[in-house]
């Protein structure tokens, strides 16, 4: 029986040292893109693929994230009470989206471990994973294909972006086969951050998947690699080395607008390219950016 996919994973609960000290008492997903948080374009994404049930997996400095998607009483009515309705739409917006559940990750021993916190959750139902670090363009398709190729191939599916071969060492990079479908590949082995030069090729993983269920057990019996880390991609190539468990892997090679907001220079990149398409931001910054960047040396 094929199933309809429901619900979706959100870790949330690294350690966010690339943007210290912003992320001292407050997860990275917080920081703001333009004037939304992160993790509310990443579950409007989920909402916007049918995935309305949304487990977050959080850490020490879970409080700003559950108050992101709950209700203000106080700031509610003072907006009321000025009636600027278009202000309390936006606050009441994000408390709306999703059927919002946390739980709580303890250690941070990697991303792998904390999407294994879901189990319970989850339940024997293939699910989303996604990442604040990648934002993806509200206006290109990503989400809902893969999870068509999921319930079409049963198996689990990864994002996967054609990279420069020169950073291909900062992501988990596949061995690839191609299939019939021209943005369909399938995966035969994975590697975590390979030494540089080292790649098997240039598709990276970027920070979404739709998985099997099957990917648990693995997980609770996948060791540290990386970093020291319990790493989802180990955890994958062990599943793409055993098609018999969950179908295998496979990769949707994306080639829509994705906004990568992991480390301080890309994260200042994606702001101005989100603020500059805006309606109501972007008329006033163009011009301003021109003349700035025209006066740099
Ligand atoms: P990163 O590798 O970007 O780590 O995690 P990080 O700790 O958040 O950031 P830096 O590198 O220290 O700046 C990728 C994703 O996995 C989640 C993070 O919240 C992020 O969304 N994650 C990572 C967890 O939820 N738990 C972990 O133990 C590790």
């Amino acid at each position: 029986m094929a199933f309809t996919l429901t619900k979706a994973v959100i870790p949330a609960a690294g350690l966010g040292t690339r943007f210290l000290p912003a992320t001292k008492a407050m997860p990275k997903e917080m920081l703001p893109v333009v004037d939304k948080p992160a993790i509310q374009y990443v579950v409007e994404e989920a909402v916007a693929a049918g995935l309305t049930d949304v487990l977050m997996i959080t850490g020490r400095n879970k409080n700003a994230l559950e108050n992101h998607f709950d209700r203000v009483g106080e700031l509610e009515a003072t907006l009321l009470k000025k009636g600027d309705t278009d202000r309390l739409q936006k606050v009441n917006y994000s408390t709306e989206l999703a059927d919002m559940h946390y739980v709580r990750q303890g250690d941070p021993k990697g991303l792998g471990h904390a999407v294994l916190r879901a189990k319970m959750h989850v339940g024997r139902e293939p699910f989303a994973v996604l990442l604040g670090d990648d934002l993806i363009d509200a206006r290109d398709v990503l989400l809902t294909r893969m999870i068509e190729e999921c319930e079409k191939r049963g198996a689990s599916i990864v994002a996967l972006l054609e990279v420069d071969p020169a950073v291909a060492h900062m992501y988990g990079v596949a061995t690839i086969e191609e299939t019939d479908d021209d943005d369909v590949v399938r995966i035969t082995g994975l590697v975590e951050k390979p030494a540089p030069g080292t790649a098997p090729s240039n598709y990276a993983i970027i920070g979404r998947y739709v998985l099997k269920p099957e990917v648990f057990e693995v997980l609770e019996n996948t060791e540290p690699g990386k970093g020291g880390e319990i790493q989802l991609t180990d955890a994958l190539e062990t599943l793409a080395g055993n098609p018999e468990n969950g179908g295998g892997v496979y990769g949707l090679v994306f080639r829509g607008r994705r906004y990568d907001t992991g480390d301080r220079l890309d994260y200042i990149k994606a702001i101005v390219q989100l603020a500059v398409d805006r309606e109501d931001l972007g008329p006033d910054l163009r011009p301003w950016l021109k003349e700035y960047v025209g006066n740099l040396d």
